[in-house]
């Protein structure tokens, strides 16, 4: 195995690493190396290989780190910025965050701002995930922040008067952006947060980067998120990456205030249900997270037009509107909206 994949099965096993040299989990070099490559090319051909494994099976069957194992790394050596952005007209600041891409999180993102703005609050959208523009496109929003006094910025609105603050909006290509390193995003995305005008908004939802790496870590890290909403369909628990995501929450001292299972199901002609993915998982999702099931969202031919078309404000649906509802008796409030 690679140093990279151990690390990645096993957080901890970067300790071991560590202790022989090879401490250097995160940079290129190990990264793509095994283990025995590492060993051989690290630390002048020193270190031990056969007590390197029979420490990492230890503690892979048993979870023990070694005796004299260094503490973990910081979340600052990892790059992660010290002390959060501030905002102060910003009452809550609620993340959207899902194990991986392709779930459906920009379009729950998106839906609780459209759903919250139409029962009166005052909603913002910051896009942390630079993966593509999904959340200016499903707001039709093209124009570029301005700034008139060289320092914040101003944020474009949609249609419906929400402002959008998203790197696809800055950057010139879409390519330009999936090659900006994890700290380079946070730092922009803390910007997006303390240096943007976003007036006084009852909430601002944060669509992060998909994954359980340091992407959405550090813009968890970044921002004072008041709750998280987990995103995933039907087959995505199967794979861990719902566990993965819990715990990462977790880790950061989060709180999951509910989960959406998003394309559940398809509403056939004749008004059957079609399980796409394979049957719900709702209880096994609230079990995992320890948090309420928010909605089951359907696959729904309209949503994916009017995502297509920025026009995600017209879209509509009984499901959607249960989402909002539960969301709102979950979410944390300070006060009537303004
Ligand atoms: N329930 C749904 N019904 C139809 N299309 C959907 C649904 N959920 C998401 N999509 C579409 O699937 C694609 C991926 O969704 P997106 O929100 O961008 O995922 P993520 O942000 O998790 O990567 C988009 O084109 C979106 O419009
Ligand atoms: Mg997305």
């Amino acid at each position: 195995m690679t140093i990279a994949s151990v690390v990645d099965r096993w957080p901890d096993s970067a300790r071991i690493f560590a202790r022989y040299t090879l401490g250097c989990a995160s940079c290129a070099i190990s990264k793509s190396e095994t283990i025995a490559q590492a060993a051989a090319g690290h630390g002048a051909g020193r270190v031990k290989l056969d007590d390197l494994i029979g420490e990492l099976n230890v503690f892979a069957d048993t979870g023990k780190l070694p005796e004299g194992a260094p503490p973990a790394p910081s979340l600052a050596a990892k790059g992660v910025p010290r002390g959060m952005a501030e905002q102060k007209g910003v009452k809550h600041v609620i993340a959207v965050m899902s194990g991986k891409g392709g779930v459906g999180k920009s379009l729950v993102a998106g839906l609780l701002a459209v759903g919250l703005k139409r029962r009166g609050f005052s909603v913002g959208v910051l896009d942390g995930d630079i993966t593509g523009p999904s959340i200016p496109r499903m707001f039709g929003v093209r124009e570029k922040p301005m700034s008139a006094d060289g320092k914040t910025l101003v944020p474009p609105k949609s249609r419906g008067g929400i402002p959008i603050m998203s790197m696809n909006l800055i950057l010139p290509s879409e390519e330009e952006a999936v090659i900006w390193r994890g700290p380079m995003v946070s730092g922009a995305i803390r910007q997006f947060f303390s240096d943007v005008q976003w007036g006084e908004l009852d909430y601002l939802i944060v669509d992060l980067p998909p994954g359980t790496s340091d992407a959405p870590l550090t813009v968890m890290q970044a921002l004072p998120v008041d709750g998280v909403v987990l995103v995933t369909t039907p087959q995505a628990l199967a794979t861990m990456v719902v566990t993965k995501a819990v715990k990462l929450v977790k880790q950061l001292g989060g709180d999951i205030i509910g989960v959406v299972e998003n394309m559940a199901y398809v509403t056939l002609p004749d008004g059957g249900r079609l399980e796409v993915f394979g049957p719900s998982q709702g209880l096994k999702l609230v079990i995992a997270s320890n948090a309420p099931l928010m909605a089951k969202l359907p696959i729904d031919p309209a949503i994916a037009r009017d995502a297509d078309n920025g026009d995600i404000e017209n879209y509509t649906s009984p499901e959607t509107e249960e989402l909002v509802e539960n969301f709102m008796t979950v979410a944390p409030m300070k006060g009537p909206p303004d």
